[in-house]
């Protein structure tokens, strides 16, 4: 086991210092995690009430430039990344000096195609090095990323491009999951139909799959490669300027362009990487999470790279071409820590423990999971199984909108229970509020909230301070609501069940019901659709929707597969009801609005007490509901 970077009075006296004088503790923190150009005027000012918090102000600095340039004295030859593919015989590395250069020639096509300071561009790539260089040299040149996860279907592209107005796509011709392809470059060349103001499309050759071409727009970056020079000069950022936008979804239809800025975001990714992970010199450490989402951004990218780690990046998936995959990784590469989330977790563990005999794992120490609960036995299997007994297991909570985890044990210090998030970071102060606002006693499920600004904390929402304000900060003032339920025991320990507003989770990944209604109500049959979640053995959540037909429409046999179609067209394969029940009518209060808090107690059979049904427009919808449901697999 490798020595803990903190001790327990260690540990204290930091946790101390950062509630008592966080200017200073994040002042300090600043100073020794990341090289600033010019040193900023004030660490921080502003207040959630008055939506002005500005961190780090007039301080410079570049991201790249701390990923990458300041690394290359001491570890240009240190590998940044190891990567293996969807294919297990494809594989690469690269050092940071290598890095270095892909970086600048990178940023160097950006520019020949115009793409400068401010600019949006967006990333739609599977998980190749391109993808962590792609980003890269966004920020290199102060252009704004916008990555997309590759499993979304060119109508959620098109969205986000015109959203956030993006000039420039950068994709490739195909990518592999398992043992199916992915056009990518179909879904983007769909997408753009409808987004006139991208001039330029660069694609990555992933194998020889043709795609079609528009001689003006698009360009291979292979051949763009040849005309650009290996060095290129950085931007200074100012530490309030964005650094990329990255969609998540809300409780209405459309998702939210959510806005990280520089200096903030840096600092809180990379002592939260450090300290939670526990980083040391000789770790190869693996964050399976996609660039996709923001576990991807922040724990596989610009955290460890500030911290000049060196990773494993992989394409694939963990039970290709078996369910051996991860635990063959884990050996093949020594992976000293494993980031992963619950449903990895629980898919494997289902696959059966033979699957583990031939790897031992014994290079692991640490072991992570995020972005849902993680059940007391998934949690032990985890522990015993795959870690042997011998490593901690920091289970974090954190969102999009936070930008790095403010819930976690730190290894070594907080003594763990297995499903729980444990103890708030450094200078974080979560509560738990009931709704009249006043703060729960232990053990007591209410909304959870933080009390203080963090420095990884999201700007806003692009072109939306709004629907910032109204969704973080106005219900509850002087707080920022996270959006999850959870409680507080008596040691202190965070327990965190699920979203209470209409948000699910789906292996991990967050869904909008509005934004899957709005996929269903799509489909020409469709007159009226409500979806709630369910539980699911893998999954964790998984969809159930009801839906109204038009008056019109009968049922038959080919139905459910095209509304189904439509919804993987609208979205992506991630929103796929696993239930469709069709219904005469939907429970609405009389000002037209659907209760789903009934219909979420009639998919999960608990239909004993619905609760208060007084205000339903038409009661009679109830009994056909309930007669109809579908058993739950
Ligand atoms: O409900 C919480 C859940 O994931 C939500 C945030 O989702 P997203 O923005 O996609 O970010 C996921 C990765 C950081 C939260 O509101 N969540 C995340 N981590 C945990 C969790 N729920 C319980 N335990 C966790 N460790």
């Amino acid at each position: 086991m490798k020595p803990f970077h903190l001790n327990q009075q260690q540990y204290q006296e930091m946790y101390e210092a950062s509630l008592a004088n966080p200017a200073q503790f994040w002042d300090d923190q600043a100073k020794k995690y990341i090289t600033w150009f010019k040193p900023y005027d004030n660490v921080l000012e502003g207040s959630f009430l008055e939506q002005n918090i500005r961190w780090f102000k007039n301080g410079k600095l570049n991201a790249c430039y701390n990923c990458v340039d300041r690394h290359l004295p001491a570890k240009a030859n240190q590998i940044a990344f190891y990567w293996e593919g969807n294919d297990p015989n494809e594989t690469s590395q690269l050092t940071y000096q290598t890095l270095f250069t892909q970086v600048c020639r990178f940023a160097n096509i950006l520019k020949q195609k115009n793409i400068s300071k401010g600019d949006r561009v967006c990333i739609y790539l599977p998980m190749i090095p391109e993808a962590v260089i792609a980003m890269l040299a966004c920020a290199r040149i102060g252009a704004v990323h916008s990555v997309i996860f590759g499993g979304f279907s060119s109508e959620a592209i098109k969205n986000r491009i015109l959203d956030a107005d993006c000039k420039m796509v950068i994709t490739a011709n195909i990518g592999f999951r398992a043992n199916k392809t992915i056009p990518l470059k179909d879904n983007v060349d769909e997408a753009l139909e409808s987004c006139p103001n991208v001039k330029n499309v660069m694609v990555i050759k992933r194998n020889e799959t043709k795609t079609l071409w528009h001689e003006k727009r698009d360009f291979w970056y292979h051949d763009a490669l040849q005309s650009v020079a290996d060095d290129c000069p950085y931007e200074e950022m100012d530490a309030d300027s964005p650094l990329f936008i990255l969609y998540t979804s809300g409780s209405t239809g459309k998702p939210k362009g959510i806005l990280h800025t520089t200096g903030g975001y840096l600092v809180y990714g990379a002592i939260t990487h450090d300290l939670i992970f526990n980083h040391q010199a000789n770790d190869i450490y693996w964050c399976t999470a996609d660039v996709g989402w923001i576990t991807g951004h922040t724990y596989t990218v610009y955290g460890p790279l500030t911290n000049g780690t060196t990773s494993f990046l992989f394409e694939g998936v963990p039970n290709y071409p078996t369910p051996a995959r991860y635990w063959e990784l884990i050996d093949k590469y020594k992976i000293t820590t494993l980031y992963t989330s619950p449903t990895a977790i629980r898919a494997l563990r289902q696959e059966g423990d033979e699957w583990l005999k031939n790897s031992t794992r014994e290079s692991l120490n640490l072991l992570g999971s995020v972005g849902e609960p993680i059940n007391p036995e998934v949690w032990e299997w985890y522990h015993e199984k795959v870690g042997n007994n011998q490593c901690p297991i920091v289970d974090t909570w954190w969102q999009t909108e936070t930008g790095g985890i403010l819930i976690s044990p730190i290894p070594g210090i907080t003594p763990l229970k297995p499903g729980s998030a444990a103890w708030p970071f450094f200078g974080i102060q979560p509560d738990i509020l009931d709704d009249k606002g006043q703060i729960c006693a232990p053990n007591k499920m209410g909304k959870l909230v933080i009390s203080q600004p963090w420095p990884g904390m999201a700007k806003t929402i692009y072109n939306n301070p709004e629907r910032f304000f109204d969704t973080y900060f106005k219900d509850y003032p002087g707080y920022y609501l996270a959006g999850d339920e959870a409680k507080r025991d008596e040691d202190g320990y965070f327990w965190v069940l699920g979203r209470f507003d209409d948000v699910l989770k789906i292996s991990g990944h967050r869904i909008g019901t509005g934004e899957v209604e709005n996929a269903l109500l799509n489909h020409s049959s469709v007159a009226e659709a409500a979806v709630v979640p369910v539980p699911d053995k893998i999954k964790g959540e998984s969809i159930y929707a009801f839906i109204v037909l038009k008056n019109d429409i009968s049922v038959k046999d080919t139905l459910k597969q095209e509304i189904i179609q439509s919804v993987r067209k609208f979205i992506g394969a991630i929103a796929t009801p696993h239930y469709i029940q069709f219904a005469t009518g939907l429970p609405k209060t009389r000002s037209g609005k659907i209760m789903r808090r009934i219909l979420k107690k009639i998919a999960n059979n608990d239909i004993k007490d619905l609760g208060d049904t007084s205000t339903l427009a038409d009661p009679n919808v109830i009994q056909d509901l309930i007669q109809n449901k579908l058993p739950l697999k």
